[in-house]
């Protein structure tokens, strides 16, 4: 551990521009990751990530055992299978099936990391599994998807309760960004609550309905995934 060197991205880098040696380790708990863990958690086989929406449902129909998945403006795709709230990716649904995904956020956050050696998804869902995961790596990037180019707080709070802790064990934070979502960790689901219920993401979904603000509450759970997600 003590050789582990983390750094922060608060919005996420172009396409494949992570050095092709890190882990590189996606942000999104509003709502892609969180919904992504579940879903590997309930045996989805393989997750593929679009930019674009119309890529997914191209992707999807030339892949049999596929469906597409995610959003635009938070609600499902015109021709996509599923949405990104979390309840929908339940076993009956996803177990054995490839997700080609395409969100507005969560997608950019994943394709940043595309050619990194290892590749995985953090959210309050496994953020114990996800710390367990990068004890023995050397050169950790932590991407928050935020929100249209923004910084966004819950994912923020996110990478810094995971750079807290690495740091706790050892680790460097190796640069500011790091270092200021450290400020953010939290320690208890009240704190959760407060940097995702209050966040702009947490208050717009919920601003949605009552589907929305269900999923804004999930995402406000502490490690019910054990596993570290990984795509
Ligand atoms: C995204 O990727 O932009 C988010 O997951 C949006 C959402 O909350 O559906």
């Amino acid at each position: 551990m003590s050789g582990t060197r983390v750094r922060v991205a608060l919005v996420p880098p172009a396409p494949g521009s992570l050095p092709r040696a890190a882990c590189a380790v996606a942000i999104d708990v509003l709502r892609a990751t969180t919904t992504l863990a579940v879903a590997r958690a309930h045996g989805a086989a393989r997750l593929v990530p679009f930019g674009g929406t119309a890529e997914a449902i191209a992707y999807r129909d030339a892949h049999p055992g596929t469906l597409a998945c995610g959003e635009r403006d938070g609600r499902i795709v015109p021709g996509f299978d599923l949405g990104n709230s979390p309840f929908e990716y339940t076993r009956e649904r996803v177990a054995g099936a490839t997700l080609a995904f395409a969100s507005t956020n969560g997608s950019r956050a994943m394709l940043a990391g595309r050619d990194c050696r290892r590749r995985l998804l953090a959210s309050f869902a496994n953020v114990s599994a996800i710390t367990a995961a990068l004890a023995d790596e050397a050169d950790v990037w932590l991407v928050c998807a935020g929100k249209l180019g923004q910084f966004a707080l819950e994912d923020a709070a996110c990478a810094g309760t995971i750079a807290w802790r690495l740091r706790a064990a050892g680790a460097t934070l190796a640069d500011d960004a790091a270092r200021l979502c450290a400020t953010l960790a939290v320690t208890n689901e009240a704190e959760v609550r407060e940097a995702v219920v209050h966040a702009d993401h947490g208050r717009w979904l919920t601003s949605l309905g009552e589907a929305f603000a269900a999923d804004v509450e999930f995402a406000t759970r502490l490690d019910h995934v054990s596993d570290a997600t990984s795509w």
